[in-house]
């Protein structure tokens, strides 16, 4: 089945300048490499990927502004002037008074929760990403997700399903008061759930609980442009403000943020931390030194901080979301056209393939999520990821989980027919589901298993599905 008359596909707000070859490994060769990377997608070589969904961090496309702008590198140890740009451009989107550029957003993480952070703490966001939980406790916290009941249902149409669940929020704190909880965290949007957007009016609610037991408020902003599309289009009284507009209210209900430029920043390495309280940006300055590199470049070449400068900027036009977004839901429109389950609604930056749904005669521990990533693989050569119980740790009983599978979509890089690609291969692999037997740890490391982890094919085929 072949999907006919959908949507056209996004015109791109862009031509092509330079182009990258890309391979397009054999059956024979997709199985040696899957054998070679014990079938860990993280494991492979980029030449043995044809369409690499992997991630969204860090493998867009820069445009010509910057890489013009990473000539203009002052390449100073202190008060390089790229960081006075960076900062004066910082200060302007967010209105945040202190900015500390770091290598990347874990890096941010790292300043802000070895900052606030201590043994006994609890951190709770809508649904912390997997660097921000494993850095909370690395720090001796207890990192809560506290996303609205509707975050861990695929199907329900609700259009801020990143929102935080406030009474949920309001009896932790309650439950642990000021001095356990050094901070809230809002992820936008929420990637572990799907990509999903959080309203202003979430936000504002969510703000004005922590502020009132004292507690600071910080964003995780690492896709807070694609967050603001999403609300422009669905919130009522914000449709038609600009994404900077929108952006400002974002950041200005909050104390401070952490940001992955890898995402909304438009470059493949970058990022920063926040804050407009001064005593916290004294201890985040430090940490920087400490961890990162002086305050004027935090862990990046001086003519990074002018690129991501540009990006933080080009990020925010209009005609590049549209594309951006357009590109995202015209993967899940062919994907829909072969039955595909899929979350729902489409988020701002990946599609998540439904796991339970797409394999239900596996159960968790045969990790459907990895079967799926490597059968994808294996039939078009194309990488995505599991975002599930693997990624995070088994659900504990009883608690809700979503077990999904992230096509994510790299900004400016790929084209609608490389998409429909992905598509007509997923829908392939659709097709012949009930042949799909699971997957068992050869080795399971304690950290961050799915960066590492070993797998082998489950030793007793599953029976197939009815
Ligand atoms: N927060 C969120 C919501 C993220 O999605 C990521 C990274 C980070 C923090 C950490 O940023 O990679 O620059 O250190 N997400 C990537 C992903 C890796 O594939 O979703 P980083």
């Amino acid at each position: 089945m072949t999907p006919s008359d959908g949507t056209p596909p996004p015109f791109e707000p862009y031509r092509t300048k330079v182009v990258e070859r890309i391979p397009d490994p054999s059956p024979a060769e997709r199985e040696a490499a899957l054998q070679r990377a014990h079938f860990n997608l993280f494991q492979l070589r980029s030449d043995e990927i044809r369409v690499d969904l992997l991630t969204d961090s860090g493998t867009g496309a820069m445009s010509d502004r910057q890489w013009a702008a990473l000539m203009l590198g002052d390449e100073s140890y202190a008060g390089s002037r790229n960081f006075t740009y960076f900062e004066t451009v910082v200060r302007d989107l967010t209105g945040f008074a202190y900015v500390f550029p770091t290598h990347q957003g874990r890096a941010a993480e790292n300043l802000l929760f070895s900052t606030l952070c201590r043994p006994g703490s609890v951190v709770p966001n809508n649904m912390h990403f997997d660097t921000t939980q494993a850095h909370i406790l690395h720090n001796g916290g207890r990192p809560v997700n506290l996303a609205v009941p509707e975050a861990y249902d695929p199907d329900s149409e609700m259009p801020f399903k990143g929102n935080v669940d406030v009474a949920a929020l309001e009896k932790l704190l309650d439950l642990e008061g000021r001095e356990h909880v050094p901070l809230v965290m809002v992820t936008v949007t929420n990637n572990t759930g799907g990509g999903q957007p959080v309203s202003l009016a979430n936000l504002r609610e969510v703000s004005s609980l922590a502020h009132s037991r004292g507690v600071p408020l910080y964003l995780d902003m690492c896709r807070w442009a694609e967050n603001a599309y999403l609300v422009r289009e669905r919130e009522a009284g914000l449709q038609g403000r600009s994404i900077r507009e929108i952006g400002r209210a974002f950041f200005d209900l909050a104390d401070g943020a952490t940001m992955s430029a890898k995402k909304d920043g438009l470059v493949n390495i970058g990022g920063f931390v926040a804050t407009r309280d001064p005593a916290v940006a004294e201890r985040l300055n430090e940490a920087q030194i400490l961890f990162e590199g002086f305050t004027t470049y935090g862990g990046l070449a001086r003519r990074d901080l002018e690129a991501m400068a540009v990006g933080l900027v080009e990020a925010t036009d209009l005609d590049y979301l549209s594309h951006r977004i357009g590109q995202v839901r015209y993967l899940a429109e062919r994907l829909t056209a072969y039955g595909v389950p899929l979350l729902r609604p489409i988020g701002g930056h990946a599609v998540y393939l439904d796991v339970r749904r797409f394999l239900p005669h596996l159960s968790l521990e045969e990790l459907p999520g990895q079967s799926l990533v490597v059968e994808i693989y294996r039939e078009g050569a194309i990488r995505s990821v599991e975002v599930g119980s693997l990624m995070f740790g088994p659900p504990e009983t009883g608690a809700r989980s979503l077990e999904l599978v992230r096509l994510a979509v790299p900004r400016r890089v790929y084209s609608s027919a490389q998409l429909a690609y992905v598509a007509d291969v997923v829908g392939r692999v659709y097709a012949r589901r009930g042949e799909i037997h699971g997957m068992r740890y050869a080795h399971r490391p304690a950290h961050l298993p799915h960066f590492t982890a070993r797998f082998a094919p489950a030793a007793t085929p599953t029976p197939r599905a009815g």
